[in-house]
C-alpha cells in the first residue's frame, strides 16, 4: 500500500469491488498480470515516444524495460504507453508543428487512465518539451529519462557533429571545397550509434534542461545512449518514480520560478539552444510560473559559457559526459552564486546537493568559471521597432564582429522565395548585406520551421566568407550557428513589423545595447501598412488550422492559447 496520505488516483480504477472494478482489472489481466499487483500499489506509466521513425528514440524500449525493473522493485506497477512522437529529420512540414499536440496527448493519456506517476522517455527535440508540457498540465508525480546522446562522429580520423557538420559540409560543397564523394562518405560516420543528436542541439539542450529544471536524476543529460550507464540510470529512475508517488513529490512543487532561473543559467553555460527559450515558456505557462521573455536576458546575461560543444565550441556530448556532465556545471555555477542552491529535484534534495561533490575531469571541455569560451553567454532578447515584442540571437554562436552591424537588407518573403532568389547569381548581395526572411513564425509556416540560418549565397561563401547577419521570425536548429537573429515577434504573417521591410532597408543589429531598428520612418512604415496583406498558409481544416487559429507568439512560448494552465487530474465522468 502506499505511504502517501492522499489516495492513489488509481484506486478508483482498480480498488473497486463492482462491475467497473472487475471490467478495469479483467482486461487488464490479459496481460499475464497476477491479481496482487492490483493491491493498491502505485501504478507509473511509462510515456514513451519510442519510434522507428523518430531514429534519435529508436532504442528505447528497450531502455524503457530498464525502467520497469526499476519500477517492479521498489514495489510499483509499470506500465508503458506509448505517445505521439516526433523526430526532426522525417517529421514535415516541422516537428515543432505537434510539439502542442503530443502535449495534449501525454495529458490526456494521463488523466484518462489509472496512472499515479510517470516516467516521460524523452529523446529528439520537440519529445521533451511535449512530454514536460502535458505531464504539467496534469501535475502528477513526474520524472525523465531521456534517450542520451550517440557517441561521437568520426570522419576521416576526426570528430564530427550531429547537424553541425551537415552544415558546415554542405556550404564547403557549394564553395567548393568538399567533393560530392567525401560528402556522402560522411554520411554514415556521423549518426553511427543510437541516440540523439551529439552536439548542443535542442535534443541535448533540453535534456540539459529538464536535468538543470530538477526532473532527472543527476547526468541524465549527458551519458551517450549506447553506455551500460544509460540503463542505470533508467533503471533508478523507474526506483524513485515509486517513491516520489509515494511521497505525492508533484511537478509543481519541483517547477518553481527558482527552478526555471536555474534552467536559464545552466543553459548560458552550455551554449544550449534557442528553442530553449519557446520551450521553457511554454512549460512554465503550463505549470502556472510567470514567465517572460525578458526574464532570458535579465538572469540569463551574466552567466559565462562553460561547455565547449559544438555548435559553440569544439567537443561533443560523448566528452562533456567523461568531463564531469551538468552536475559539474552546476556545481561551478552554485559554487559562484549563479544558481538557486535550494531548488528542489527528483531525488528529494535540492540540486546543489546532488551535485556538491561533481568533479570537472576535463578543463578543456568543461572550462573554469576564470576562464570561460565565452564571458557573456546566455541568449541576447533584442527589442526595437522591427520586433516589439522581442526577438533573440545567441551569442556564443554568433561572430564577434557581427554584433554591431549596419546593413541592406535582402528580404525573402517566404523560405521558399529564398530558395528561389539565392540560387540566383545576379541577386544584389554581399557579405554587409542584412538577409531577411518572412512568414516563417509559428502562423506563418505554420509550425515556425527551423531555417533562420539561411544558407549564405554561393558568390559570398566563395570569397572564404562563413557569417552573415540573418533575421527572420523562424527557429534554427540548435545545431546551426552564425549571427542570426530568430523568434522576431510579432511575425510576419501576424501583421508584424518585419512583414515591412523592403529590399534596401537599413537594418542596425546592436546586440550589447539589445537593440535591433529597421532605419524607415514611421510615416513610411504606416503607409506600408495600409498596402500589406497577410500570407498565411491554406487553411485545409485538421489539425494544422485549429494550430494556426490558435498558436500564440514565440515569445509566449507558442503554446496554442486554451492549452496554458494546469488542469490536474480529476476526470470529467467516472464510468464507463
Ligand atoms: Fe533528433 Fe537531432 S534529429 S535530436
Amino acid at each position: 500500500m502506499s505511504d502517501a496520505t492522499k489516495p492513489l488516483r488509481s484506486t478508483a480504477w482498480f480498488g473497486r469491488t463492482d462491475k467497473d472494478g472487475f471490467i478495469h482489472r479483467s482486461w487488464m489481466r490479459n496481460q499475464g498480470l497476477p491479481g496482487d499487483v492490483f493491491d493498491g500499489r502505485p501504478v507509473i506509466g511509462i510515456c514513451n515516444t519510442w519510434s522507428e521513425l523518430t531514429p534519435c528514440n529508436a532504442h528505447m524500449r528497450e531502455l524503457a524495460e530498464r525502467v520497469k525493473r526499476g519500477v517492479w522493485e521498489a514495489g510499483g506497477l509499470p506500465l508503458e504507453f506509448p505517445v505521439m512522437s516526433t523526430g526532426e529529420t522525417n517529421l514535415r512540414p516541422t516537428a515543432m508543428l505537434f510539439r502542442n499536440l503530443v502535449s495534449m496527448d501525454v495529458e490526456e493519456s494521463i488523466r484518462g487512465n489509472p496512472v499515479d506517476g510517470v516516467v516521460l522517455m524523452c529523446g529528439c527535440d520537440k519529445t521533451t518539451p511535449a512530454l514536460v508540457m502535458g505531464a504539467a498540465s496534469c501535475d502528477i508525480p513526474a520524472i525523465v529519462v531521456s534517450g542520451g546522446p550517440m557517441l561521437n562522429g568520426k570522419f576521416r580520423g576526426k570528430d564530427i557533429g550531429s547537424g553541425t557538420d551537415v552544415w558546415r559540409f554542405s556550404e564547403a560543397v557549394k564553395a567548393g571545397t568538399m567533393s560530392q564523394e567525401e560528402f556522402s562518405e560522411a554520411e554514415s560516420c556521423m549518426s553511427r550509434s543510437a541516440g540523439h543528436c551529439m552536439t548542443m542541439g535542442t535534443a541535448s539542450t533540453m535534456a540539459g534542461m529538464v536535468e538543470a529544471l530538477g526532473l532527472t536524476l543527476p547526468h541524465n543529460a549527458a551519458i551517450p545512449a549506447v553506455d551500460s550507464r544509460r540503463k542505470v540510470l533508467a533503471h533508478m529512475s523507474g526506483r524513485r518514480i515509486v517513491e516520489m508517488v509515494r511521497e505525492d513529490l508533484v511537478l509543481s512543487k519541483i517547477l518553481k520560478r527558482e527552478a526555471f532561473e536555474n534552467a536559464i543559467r545552466v543553459n548560458g553555460a552550455l551554449g544550449g539552444s534557442t528553442n530553449a527559450v519557446i520551450h521553457l515558456l511554454a512549460i512554465a505557462g503550463r505549470i502556472g510560473v510567470p514567465m517572460t521573455l525578458d526574464d532570458w536576458d535579465r538572469v540569463g546575461r551574466n552567466t559565462p559559457t562553460l561547455v565547449d560543444i559544438m555548435p559553440s565550441g569544439r567537443f561533443l556530448m560523448e566528452d562533456f559526459y567523461y568531463a564531469g556532465g551538468v552536475p559539474a556545471v552546476v556545481r561551478a555555477l552554485a559554487e559562484h552564486n549563479l544558481l538557486h542552491r535550494d531548488a528542489l529535484t527528483v531525488t528529494g534534495i535540492s540540486i546543489a546537493e546532488n551535485c556538491k561533490d561533481a568533479a570537472n575531469w576535463n578543463e578543456q571541455v568543461i572550462r573554469p568559471i576564470t576562464r570561460p569560451l565565452v564571458e557573456q553567454g546566455g541568449i541576447a532578447v533584442l527589442r526595437g521597432n522591427l520586433a516589439p515584442g522581442g526577438a533573440v540571437l545567441k551569442p556564443s554562436a554568433a561572430s564577434p564582429h557581427l554584433m554591431q552591424h549596419k546593413g541592406r537588407a535582402v528580404v525573402f518573403s517566404t523560405i521558399e522565395h529564398y530558395y528561389e532568389r539565392i540560387a540566383d547569381p545576379t541577386l544584389d548581395i554581399d557579405e554587409n548585406s542584412v538577409m531577411v526572411l518572412q512568414n516563417c513564425g509559428p502562423m506563418g509556416y505554420p509550425g515556425m520551421a527551423e531555417v533562420g540560418n539561411m544558407g549564405l549565397p554561393a558568390k559570398v561563401l566563395a570569397k572564404g566568407i562563413t557569417d552573415m547577419v540573418r533575421i527572420s521570425d523562424a527557429r534554427m536548429s540548435g545545431t546551426a550557428y552564425g549571427t542570426v537573429v530568430l523568434h522576431v515577434c510579432p511575425e510576419a504573417a501576424a501583421g508584424g513589423p518585419l512583414a515591412l521591410v523592403r529590399d534596401g532597408d537599413m537594418i542596425e543589429l546592436d546586440v550589447a545595447a539589445r537593440r535591433l531598428h529597421l532605419d524607415v520612418s514611421d510615416e513610411e512604415l504606416e503607409r506600408r501598412r495600409k498596402q500589406w496583406q497577410p500570407l498565411l498558409p491554406a487553411q485545409n481544416g485538421g489539425y494544422q488550422q485549429m494550430y494556426i487559429q490558435h498558436v500564440m507568439q514565440a515569445s509566449e512560448g507558442a503554446d496554442l492559447d486554451f492549452l496554458v494552465g494546469r488542469r490536474g487530474t480529476i476526470v470529467t465522468r467516472e464510468s464507463h
